[in-house]
């Protein structure tokens, strides 16, 4: 196959996986295979620059930074929806639709949810993606089109043989619950501002004059509109959103179409029940008129068109007093406050505790005891607390300090320059060894089952554990003898502590709790130290900081971690009860099982420790040096020794688009 075909063929199966993934909800691909196959692109397209075109899967990494972003006319306004608040107001827009059509028939509807993200447009040329922007002020947006590119649910080519000349569609960014909450820890860990909710992060990742910023944002899409067409012509809504999800472009799963105000009140019920479970947030249904005849009928009011409405949702919000602002304490020592509310419903669920993140977030909305607040939940996000009602104050209620000790232990509290937290300062502080162990059996680190936050109290109670590394230590006898607690109980929690052992080294560095190393950097180290945690300990900074994505703070950070005896001693304590790192899920299944290889010389599409960690999935070993074990030898830019060596012995050579090639080919 020519490297163009090849070129062409990688485009379609990375798309098709896309198309899989964000329209479909059901992956094809592994993310491991579809990595290999964009890293197979990536090196051809370096070493065939005259092949890469604008809308190959490799373009959505974010390209050059701008100074401020152009504007962009809309060729049809973007308007905006008129609302009914309640039911009868979504009737009187039933009965005065069949006015304005003249008809006693009824009018068929679609539904859809409101989503409560950014609008913005993507015009397609031929079917290729040639520009986006915002809404704007529905007549002039701004030009988003790089950073509208590294949304993978946007197709950058859409999938017709035959697309029309010119098609504008419309849609929503958004971010669902999951990342977001995702994003949010990372950035505490980092110590950056939180986003405040999904859709403030989401037009913040949007209006980043730096896409590469966007790309590291996990921003969604679901299409719902047409703008300009030329070359097809749609007679309904329904249909045009059918040919939106065969091109490939994501579009929403409950949207429905139904007839006469029955339907208009069944749906705004459903969307309703259905809302807490949604991963996403919306803040209403939208009903259109679906047939595109009916709508040029009716035409537009100046903001908003007569064909559609927003049947607005019971408000999320709710306002309560808050009745104290607790402190806890975080395992790093982090004191957190929480205000603590007069309990109240907020869409179908009690609220009690609002998170008030830090002492700048108190300081910022000035929320005291005593106040009354509005809060607000999004789905299963952590219920916040959006404003002070002024009006309401009590002047007696005084403004909040933090603690100047810590509440559980007493011990000293101080705020480090340039960090947004407070943190006790005493290493003995039972919230912070109780977090770090919690932290340590999580799902995420070594993932022990059955031990809950109770039973980690009790233990550290009757002093049988003081840290992590006891857990490893512990007797049937020792725990079944605990309140409450029987034989077979004791026995569960033995031996899921002993089957946790099998882990893996990134889940290991992740558990120990490092400050500022969470999930993603624990696998930069330990891929980079090739499972060793002796080759982390004893790193230098230097080395730390040259690992992609390891910035000076988390190098800072490890060397002081590792500095510390006692953590080197709990390590030890750990590895010595027989803990066990398999780095990766080997695949003992493949053709190249056991086989070794050497990587020699400079890679272009990845980093040498990057091809081994490829092989070792796939059951192979990678080795420094060449000798007559050697299976493969894979040689890169400026090759030296070790390649004449291997020409020496006879040993199968591979170049890079050889090797990637090869692997492309082992079946799984
Ligand atoms: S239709 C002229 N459909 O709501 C028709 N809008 O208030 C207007 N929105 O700016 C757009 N989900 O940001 C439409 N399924 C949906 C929508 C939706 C969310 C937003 C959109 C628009 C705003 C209008």
């Amino acid at each position: 196959m020519s490297v163009k075909n090849r070129i062409q063929k990688l485009h379609k199966i990375l798309n098709q996986h896309n198309v899989s993934y964000y329209v479909y909800d059901n992956p094809t691909i592994s993310d491991y295979e579809y990595d290999i196959l964009l890293k197979e692109l990536e090196l051809l397209e370096t070493q065939h620059p005259e092949f890469i075109s604008a809308n190959s899967p490799t373009q959505r990494v974010g390209g050059k930074s701008l100074s401020s972003f152009e504007t962009i006319k809309h060729s049809i306004p973007m308007l905006s929806l008129a609302n009914a608040m309640n039911q009868n107001e979504l009737e009187a827009f039933d009965v005065q639709i069949k006015k304005f059509l003249n008809t006693n028939e009824k009018i068929e509807y679609i539904g859809e949810p409101k989503l409560d993200g950014l609008a913005v447009e993507l015009v397609y040329t031929d079917g290729i993606f040639s520009y986006g922007s915002t809404r704007g002020d529905g007549h002039n947006g701004e030009n988003i089109t790089e950073n509208l590119k590294t949304i993978k649910g946007i197709p950058l080519q859409f999938n017709s043989n035959n697309p029309p000349k010119i098609l504008e569609i419309r849609g929503e960014v958004y971010i669902d619950h999951n990342d977001f909450k995702k994003l949010n820890k990372q950035r505490l860990q980092n110590n950056e501002k939180l986003f405040a909710n999904p859709r403030n992060c989401a037009a913040g990742s949007l209006r980043q004059l730096d896409s590469k910023v966007t790309a590291k944002r996990p921003l969604k899409i679901f299409c719902y509109g047409l703008g300009l067409s030329n070359g097809i012509v749609f007679d309904n809504q329904k249909q045009f959103l059918d040919q939106l999800k065969k091109w490939g472009f994501p579009v929403n799963h409950h949207i429905q179409l139904g007839s006469g105000f029955d339907f208009l009140k069944e749906y705004y019920n459903q969307v309703e029940e259905l809302r807490s479970n949604l991963l996403y947030d919306i803040d209403g249904v939208v009903f259109k008129v679906n047939s595109f005849y009916n709508q040029e009928i009716l035409g537009n009011r100046s903001k908003s068109p007569r064909w559609a409405i927003a049947g607005k949702l019971k408000a999320q919000q709710a306002v309560t007093k808050v009745l104290n602002i607790d402190i806890s304490v975080g395992r790093l020592g982090a004191l957190t406050p929480v205000a603590k509310l007069d309990p109240v419903l907020v869409g179908g669920v009690i609220i009690s505790n609002a998170t008030l993140h830090n002492e700048d977030e108190v300081i910022k909305k000035d929320v005291r005891i005593g106040d009354y607040v509005l809060i607000q939940r999004a789905g299963d996000v952590i219920p916040e607390v959006v404003k002070v009602i002024q009006e309401k104050r009590n002047h007696n209620n005084v403004q909040f300090k933090m603690p100047n000790h810590c509440p559980i232990c007493n011990g000293e509290v101080l705020r480090i320059q340039n960090e947004a937290e407070y943190k006790c300062q005493n290493k003995d502080c039972i919230a912070k060894i109780k977090g770090s162990i919690q932290h340590y059996v999580s799902k995420s680190c070594m993932n022990i089952d059955g031990l809950g936050e109770k039973i980690i109290a009790v233990l550290l109670k009757n002093n049988l554990i003081s840290n992590f590394s006891d857990l490893y230590y512990l007797t049937i006898n020792e725990i079944s003898q605990l309140d409450r607690m029987g034989e077979k109980s004791a026995k569960n929690i033995i031996s899921a502590i002993q089957n946790s052992k099998k882990s893996s080294l990134d889940k290991f560095i992740n558990a120990i709790g490092i400050n500022h190393i969470g999930q993603n950097a624990s696998k930069k180290l330990s891929t980079h130290f090739n499972g060793k945690i002796d080759l982390l300990i004893n790193s230098s900074r230097d080395e730390l900081i040259s690992i992609n994505e390891i910035g000076d703070v988390m190098a800072d950070s490890i060397i002081s971690y590792f500095s510390d005896e006692n953590n080197i001693k709990i390590i030890n304590q750990c590895i010595d009860s027989g803990l066990e790192f398999h780095n990766l899920e080997i695949n003992t299944q493949t053709s190249i099982f056991n086989k070794i290889f050497v990587f020699t010389g400079n890679l272009e599409s990845m980093s040498r420790s990057e091809a081994s960690q490829l092989i070792e999935k796939l059951g192979a070993k990678s080795s420094s040096s060449v000798s007559k074990k050697t299976n493969y030898v894979v040689a890169g830019k400026k090759s030296g020794s070790k390649l004449k060596k291997a020409k020496d012995l006879g040993i199968e050579i591979l170049n890079e688009s050889e090797f990637i090639k090869f692997i492309n080919n082992i079946n799984l």
